[in-house]
């Protein structure tokens, strides 16, 4: 068995930002327009008026402040609440290929590799633009890069999922190297007409080169361990699928989009992802007062302030669990990973980390890393 290590991360930003404030502004005008054109059923009993949305909500019950979009237009136009991502020629890159590119390049550069050096590429991300073929094919012929690809769908643990699986790969010997790229365009899967949710998610996308110890040339984390876990659950969900067709359904539907019971999430989802993280972290023989930083799931920061403290026996000193997700929002299976890449330069040779997401399946992956 070979030794694993993360040699780069990549995280490719979109250049346009929306405020809680401008996104209450708009969702609240789209709310007056559909309270307008349905006066007469809300008058009558048969239609509930759409409520106002508030950016004192938003701040309180998520910790959320922006997020980046790659279309702010489409998604703040009141007579529209989706962004405009005009279809592309089959022979032009699609989106996630290209904002993966992006991510994938960096996270080359920062291992000082290239793309010669890439065995295998991983799309791993909550939604694939199309069926095939697979967007990592595509991604890993952008790059130029040799061996092979294939895309796989975890929701928000895709990317710890398919650190695992590249992990798996290296240390059996298949393969020496892997970029687990995860391009998550939220902003196309979010219901932006639904105040309970129109303020979660942000677009992003980010890569990890993982490579054989051995092969490794510069500053670099060691995977020490790796776990995943799944249980069944329909508390986050989106219903849209080829099947679609068949169903004689392909009318506006609401779960068509994300759909989530975020209380149940909250409450479930806390004890499941704590016990996870003790039980992995007791055997793998790694103390959590071992732990030099959490870099969490970045979906509300009420759940990691409870998880890091429930994970480290006491609060989290500032920066031993930095969180992103007042820039970014809730990114997918990105978040950890863009937390990752941005806060972990400082460590010193020794120092040990985990790695954490948690979201749709329910589904949990962890890994815990220590700096070489
Ligand atoms: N503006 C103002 N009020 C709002 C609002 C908004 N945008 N959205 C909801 N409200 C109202 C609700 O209608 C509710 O009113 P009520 O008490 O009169 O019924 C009240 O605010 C509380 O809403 P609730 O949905 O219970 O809020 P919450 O505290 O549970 O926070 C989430 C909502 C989604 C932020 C929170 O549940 C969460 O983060 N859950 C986990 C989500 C998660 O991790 N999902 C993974 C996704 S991949």
């Amino acid at each position: 068995m070979h030794d694993v290590a993360i040699t780069g991360t990549g995280v490719f930003t979109p250049s346009q930002i929306i405020t809680n404030d401008e996104l209450v502004a708009a969702f609240n005008k789209y709310a007056d327009l559909w309270n307008a054109e349905n006066a007469a059923a809300i008058e009558a009993g048969v239609a509930e008026p759409k409520e106002h949305s508030s950016s004192e909500f938003i701040i309180a019950a998520s910790g959320i402040e922006n997020r980046y979009v790659l279309d702010k237009e489409g998604v703040l136009d009141p007579s529209r609440m989706f962004p405009s991502l005009p279809s592309r020629a089959d022979d032009e890159p699609g989106y996630m290929a290209e904002i993966g590119c992006d991510a994938a390049q960096k996270a080359l550069s920062a291992a000082g590799c290239s793309a010669a050096d890439v065995d295998l590429v991983i799309c791993a991300a909550s939604n694939m633009e199309r069926a095939y073929p697979a967007i990592g094919v595509e991604i890993q012929q952008l790059l130029g890069a040799g061996g092979f690809a294939f895309d796989m769908n975890v929701a928000c643990s895709s990317a710890t999922f398919g650190i695992q699986t590249a992990a798996d790969m290296i240390r059996s010997g298949s393969i020496q190297s892997a970029l687990v790229v995860n391009p998550e365009i939220c902003s196309a899967h979010l219901e932006w007409r639904d105040r309970d949710c129109h303020f979660i998610f942000g677009d992003v996308a980010t890569a990890t080169f993982l490579q054989r110890d051995q092969a490794v040339k510069g500053d670099h984390f060691k995977v020490l361990s790796t776990r995943c876990a799944t249980q069944f659950s329909n508390n986050i969900r989106n219903n849209n699928g080829y099947l679609r067709r068949t169903h004689d359904q392909m009318e506006d539907r609401r779960d068509m989009q994300f759909m989530q019971n975020g209380r149940k999430v909250f409450k479930e989802v806390l004890p499941l992802v704590s016990q996870h993280i003790a039980d992995h972290l007791a055997d793998a023989g790694v103390a959590a007062g071992d732990l030099r930083r959490l870099w969490l799931h970045q979906a509300n920061k009420t759940m990691n302030d409870y998880i890091g403290k429930k994970v480290l026996g006491r609060t989290p000193e500032p920066g031993e669990q930095p969180n992103i997700l007042q820039d970014y929002a809730n990114t997918s299976s990105a978040g950890s990973i863009i937390a990752f890449s941005k806060h972990s330069s400082d460590l010193e040779n020794g120092d040990k980390g985990l790695i954490c997401s948690f979201g749709a399946g329910y589904s949990v992956g962890s890994v815990i890393v220590e700096k070489g």
